[in-house]
């Protein structure tokens, strides 16, 4: 299954009032095509759709080694499918030059921010965004809204964590997904 039925397959599996409304939203935005990031992880059209599914595969790995964090699949799939919804609409091309590996300048099309919709947070831009459209439960949100960690605005999030585990596995699985899943590691093996 390519990667936006899978994601809206499992979008169909969340039952809240407004979720046709936020689907509607993602295919009139540049969701399914734009990437994960300018140049780091994902850095290619269809890059953050397919990190939100990592991160959703990444969150079920860890949830079979920490049975003890408890959570609705409901949750699973909102948390890790719209954690990054902060990234819509935040990338275009430019048309930058480089040389090419037989040293001739070429020219290619790269990534940079232009962010159209300066919310102030990353994570929280994600919740606003999401909340729009959808009731998201408190653990949800927090999730979202803490899922970088201390990356976010330097934020302390440990007491958070503690009351919230469930967070601190999203960042996790966020974390997994970028460094590992689409590391290097992975990509030279
Ligand atoms: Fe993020
Ligand atoms: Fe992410």
């Amino acid at each position: 299954m390519d990667n936006k039925k899978r994601f809206i397959s499992l979008c169909k599996t969340i039952n809240r009032k407004g979720m046709d409304e936020l689907l509607e939203w993602l295919e009139n935005n540049d969701f399914y095509t734009c990437p994960a990031s300018s140049r780091f992880h994902g850095a290619y059209p269809g890059g953050l759709l397919e990190h939100s599914l990592n991160v959703y595969d990444e969150l079920k790995r860890l949830l079979s080694v920490y049975p003890e964090i408890k959570v609705s699949e409901e949750s699973v799939v909102i948390a890790t499918l719209f954690h990054d919804l902060c990234k819509v609409n935040m990338y275009e091309t430019e048309k930058r030059n480089r040389k090419n590996g037989s040293g001739q300048w070429e020219s290619y099309d790269a990534y940079v921010i232009k962010e159209k919709f300066c919310f102030g947070g990353h994570g929280s831009k994600s919740v606003f965004l999401t909340q729009h459209f959808i009731d998201l439960t408190p653990e949800e949100a927090v999730a979202i809204n803490c899922h970088m960690s201390a990356f976010d605005n330097n934020a302390y999030v440990g007491n958070t964590y503690e009351q919230f585990p469930f967070a601190w596995l999203l960042s996790v699985a966020d974390q997994s997904a970028t460094y590992i899943k689409e590391g290097e590691i992975n990509q030279h093996s």
